[in-house]
């Protein structure tokens, strides 16, 4: 079963003009088992509100030269790819996810929206992150994740979860304590994975919700034998808060974490103050200003059922060779 939806690529990509690369209006097919974009909240919606601007800002920072290939790890429907094409102006793109019925639908929603004389190369295959691309023998220089925090255990299991996150399964990989309390394990093992295929001056960007401190994440590299930086640092309300808080304050709990989020006025008053560009340098900054008003998991949940708006901020992880 798939629905196809119609995305509307100016305003999805937030492109000033026509796209350049794919089509004006996709035709995206959704099976029922792939990630839901969020297109009736797109300020919800990591794609477009984290992943676009901070790949808009990277190709500005090369003075708008286009990047030659880039991969997505966990696809979905593949509108990660799309915007890669458009935005970070890639011939050829790598995209894999765990289901292959996922994949296979990702693959020709990247196919059918970009005309074939504009077409990059597509590398698609089904698997456990980028273990699937290792058949094309090829490097990334802009290699995307926006995995869960928390492991789901198969493809059946994202079936029938939707990636909701309940269901924490370990990993058979030897993983650094401090990634594994902070559940950070698959952002952590897409770097390990990421060492072998990036091409020589390429970068992974990892989007993760930054609930927990940014020193940890920046040493998210190093564990994994690259070294990071941040990109962007934005932030975002919390998505479905009755139904995400309860499992971080369950988390919280049985000692992981702890867990970091703040009223989203807060959030939105701090930001304003710092662009885009800025905000990878100015992060603990930022964070500086935001402590006083930091919420744990189950204050931020407490802090909710008053009807309080509780966000989280939100870190473009930038990782390259040492
Ligand atoms: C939050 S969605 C992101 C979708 C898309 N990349 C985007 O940015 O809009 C996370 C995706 O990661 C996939 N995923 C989860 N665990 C994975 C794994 N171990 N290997 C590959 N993909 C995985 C899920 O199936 C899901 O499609």
């Amino acid at each position: 079963m798939s629905e196809t939806i119609s995305v509307n690529t100016r305003s999805y990509l937030s492109l000033d003009a026509a796209p350049a690369v794919v089509k004006p209006r996709l035709a995206i097919e959704i099976t029922d088992n792939a990630y839901l974009p969020h297109l009736d909240d797109l300020e919800s919606d990591w794609l477009h509100a984290v992943a676009v601007p901070a790949f808009k800002l990277l190709r500005k920072q090369r003075r708008g030269r286009p990047f030659g290939s880039f991969a997505a790890i966990g696809t979905g429907p593949g509108l990660d790819v799309l915007a890669a094409a458009e935005i970070l102006g890639a011939s050829r793109v790598g995209l894999t996810d765990l289901d292959p019925a996922v994949v296979a639908a990702a693959e020709n929603n990247v196919r059918r929206n970009i005309p074939a004389s504009r077409r990059p190369v597509i590398q698609a295959a089904a698997g456990d992150l980028l273990a699937p691309l290792i058949r094309f023998g090829d490097t990334y220089d802009v290699i995307y994740e926006n995995l869960p925090n928390i492991p789901v255990k198969s493809a059946k299991r994202v079936a029938v979860a939707r990636n909701s996150g309940s269901n924490f399964v370990p990993r058979k990989e030897e993983i650094p304590e401090f990634v594994h309390t902070l559940m950070l394990d698959l952002h952590y093992l897409a770097l390990v994975q990421a060492r072998d295929f990036l091409a020589p001056h390429g970068a992974v960007l990892s989007t993760i919700g930054a609930r927990v401190p940014l020193k940890d994440l920046l040493a998210l590299g190093g564990a994994a034998g690259l070294v990071s930086s941040i990109l962007t640092y934005t932030w975002k309300a919390q998505y479905d808060p009755a139904g995400v808080l309860p499992g971080y304050v369950r988390n919280q709990r049985k000692d992981f974490g702890p867990f970091r989020y703040y009223p989203a006025a807060v959030l939105a008053e701090t930001f304003a103050k710092f662009s885009l560009a800025s905000s990878g340098k100015r992060a603990f900054d930022i964070d500086a200003q935001l402590a006083p008003h930091a919420l744990d998991a189950p204050a931020a949940y407490a802090a909710f059922k008053k009807g309080e708006t509780i966000g989280h901020t939100v870190v473009v992880l930038k990782s390259e060779r040492r």
